[in-house]
């Protein structure tokens, strides 16, 4: 990522008296012959995931426990920071961080359990509660760290959103707005990876080199605040502990029966998470589907999520939409706003059905940057970075899926990427107009190639999976739905021609997205509820014909 001194950036401002994003630009320009340094998705994982294991959430009275807590942990371990925040019961709590994992590990001798309760068993899990004490209390020193007063996994304060975008100078100031004010921030990444560290410890017992990885959107770069968390379970035996050399080898147990075996270890993970996985609320098993998921709310959290097994392919996705994103600093703005446009719409819904989701959109942005516009690309094609990998680029997924692709970006010469210089406004004018004319009729989208390829099929709306390149990440798209898109966009293209000229109550973006009511409800209901809505097994009819893992994953969104 490139790094914007703000102070520059506000002398810019003043002395061209020009809006935020533009200096924005301007810097990235006037410091572009000093060579970015692109951090890998892997590494950024490997330090969340480093930093999850030096962490701890406890609940807390109140923020005012702050002093107490902190005075309490110090006598055993270095504090790093401490974040505090609600969630939606009302609750209190605090992540610390601890200065290492030994340190952390010195706290967890000193914890007890509680067990007033003879059906309470106890368990270790890096979410705990502050014992109030009995009769006189120890005196603490105020601590030289200070507290980080933050919002957890919250909604965006939509009015407070909604007034800045009203003052903003430029249409390209509103779309960079929307984006830091409703991007994940470092406490939702914080707590989601504790999530998963919580069942990485739970499970850690039953089997043996697990992992439990988050992916989409919550570690693409393109989440947004009190997004869902998509979580893999993979149990893969390290080198070491497959060399046939060693002569005491462990006793195994086989799975018995015709069924999947991870259908059964999925339906044991659900039982857990029920019986032994505090915090974990409303257990839903999917389990007939090709992948079997289950879904839980984390209630200390507040987060949705969903885990399934073995998905590295949905993984090293989330790591190409992470490298795309980190290549321009206009990729995630322009997603945000195409995301949130497409909600207001009422094209995307929270629930699962026959309309595009999330994740083809974040492709439909990405293929669009592709394209060889006046001003230049912004993005190269994927092929690109699959011709530059090199023997430590190589991975192969489950069902041995080739998902080998240039993972150090260090290594792209800059000239394949941000020739353009557009303004975020333009990008977004063009956006819509590219759609508006694009042939949804004969052409798939492909960011593999960076152009539009002749359709295989006659579905609806064809957007290539790049990593599995016959199969079409937009299959459950009906015709209804993509007539439905191709008009909003041509509606769009036009009406911003106009919201960009007058300075209306609604101009920029406020014209595109609204505050979040329940008119992507009511639009839904306007085009008719036995249109649209379908069940999960309406869903699964087809099911052998469902050749992907993901697509059904997608389906199941
Ligand atoms: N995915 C995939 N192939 C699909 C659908 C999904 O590989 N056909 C992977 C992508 O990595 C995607 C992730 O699964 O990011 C999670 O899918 P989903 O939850 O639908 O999308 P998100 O990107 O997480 O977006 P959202 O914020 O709407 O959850
Ligand atoms: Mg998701």
């Amino acid at each position: 990522q490139t790094v914007i001194n703000l102070g520059k950036l506000h002398s810019f401002r003043k002395r061209l008296n020009s809006s935020v994003s533009t200096c924005r630009c301007l810097l990235v320009r006037k410091y572009s012959d000093v060579p970015r340094k692109f951090i890998s998705f892997e590494e950024v994982a490997a330090q969340r995931r480093a930093q999850a294991r030096r962490s701890l959430v406890v609940q807390v009275n109140s923020e005012s426990s702050f002093k107490e807590l902190h005075g309490y942990c110090s006598e055993y371990s270095d504090i790093k920071g401490v974040h505090h925040y609600n969630n939606s019961s009302g609750e209190h709590f605090m992540l610390i961080e601890f200065a290492s994992e030994e340190n952390l590990k010195d706290v967890l001798k000193t914890c007890s359990a509680h067990q007033k309760d003879v059906d309470v068993m106890s368990l270790q899990s890096p979410f705990l509660w502050f014992r109030a004490v009995q009769g006189k209390r120890e005196k603490y020193t105020t601590p030289a760290t200070s507290l980080a007063i933050t919002e957890g996994n919250a909604a965006v304060n939509e009015d407070k959103l909604f007034e800045g975008l009203t003052t903003c100078a430029s249409v390209s100031d509103q779309i960079q707005m929307l984006y830091d004010q409703t991007v994940l921030n470092d406490v939702g990444v914080r707590l989601r990876y504790m999530v998963a560290r919580q069942l990485e410890v739970i499970f850690a017992s039953l089997y043996s080199n697990i992992a439990i990885r988050p992916f989409g959107s919550s570690v693409n770069g393109f989440g947004k605040m009190g997004c869902d968390l998509d979580l893999v379970l993979t149990n893969v035996l390290p080198e070491e502990m497959s060399d046939p050399k060693k002569r005491l080898v462990y006793h195994e147990k086989k799975c018995e029966g015709g069924r999947n075996p991870w259908q059964r270890h999925m339906e044991l993970v659900a039982e857990l998470l029920e019986l032994r996985v505090p915090g974990a609320g409303r257990v839903t098993r999917i389990l007939n589907a090709r992948v079997p998921i289950v879904k839980y709310t984390h209630e200390f959290t507040d987060v949705e999520c969903d885990l399934c097994y073995n998905n590295m392919s949905g993984v090293y996705m989330s790591e190409l939409l992470w490298l795309f994103g980190s290549l321009d600093p206009r990729v995630r703005p322009l997603a945000f706003v195409v995301r949130r446009w497409a909600h207001t719409a009422g094209l995307t819904s929270p629930h699962p059905g026959r309309w595009i989701t999330n994740f083809p959109l974040t492709l439909m942005v990405l293929f669009f940057l592709q394209q060889k516009t006046k001003e230049g690309v912004v993005l190269p094609p994927l092929k690109y970075l699959v011709q530059r990998a090199g023997k430590e680029d190589v991975r192969i997924a489950e069902d041995n899926l080739n998902c080998t692709f240039l993972r150090d970006m260090n290594k792209l010469p800059p000239d394949t990427y941000s020739q353009n210089t557009a303004s975020l406004e333009t990008l977004l004018v063009q956006f819509f107009e590219f759609y508006a004319q694009f042939d949804f009729q004969d052409k798939a989208i492909s960011i593999n190639e960076g152009m539009a390829i002749r359709k295989p099929n006659g579905l609806p709306l064809y957007i290539v999976n790049p990593l599995e390149q016959t199969l079409n990440v937009s299959r459950n798209v009906s015709y209804e739905e993509c007539e439905r898109i191709r008009m909003e966009v041509r509606n769009t293209a036009w009406q911003l021609e106009t919201a960009m000229e007058e300075k209306t109550d609604d101009w920029g973006l406020l014209c595109l997205i609204e505050r979040k009511t329940s008119r992507g409800l009511k639009k839904l209901l306007r085009v008719g509820n036995s249109q649209r809505l379908v069940s999960v097994k309406d869903l699964f009819k087809d099911d052998d014909s469902v050749p992907c893992e993901n697509e059904l994953k997608s389906k199941l969104e």
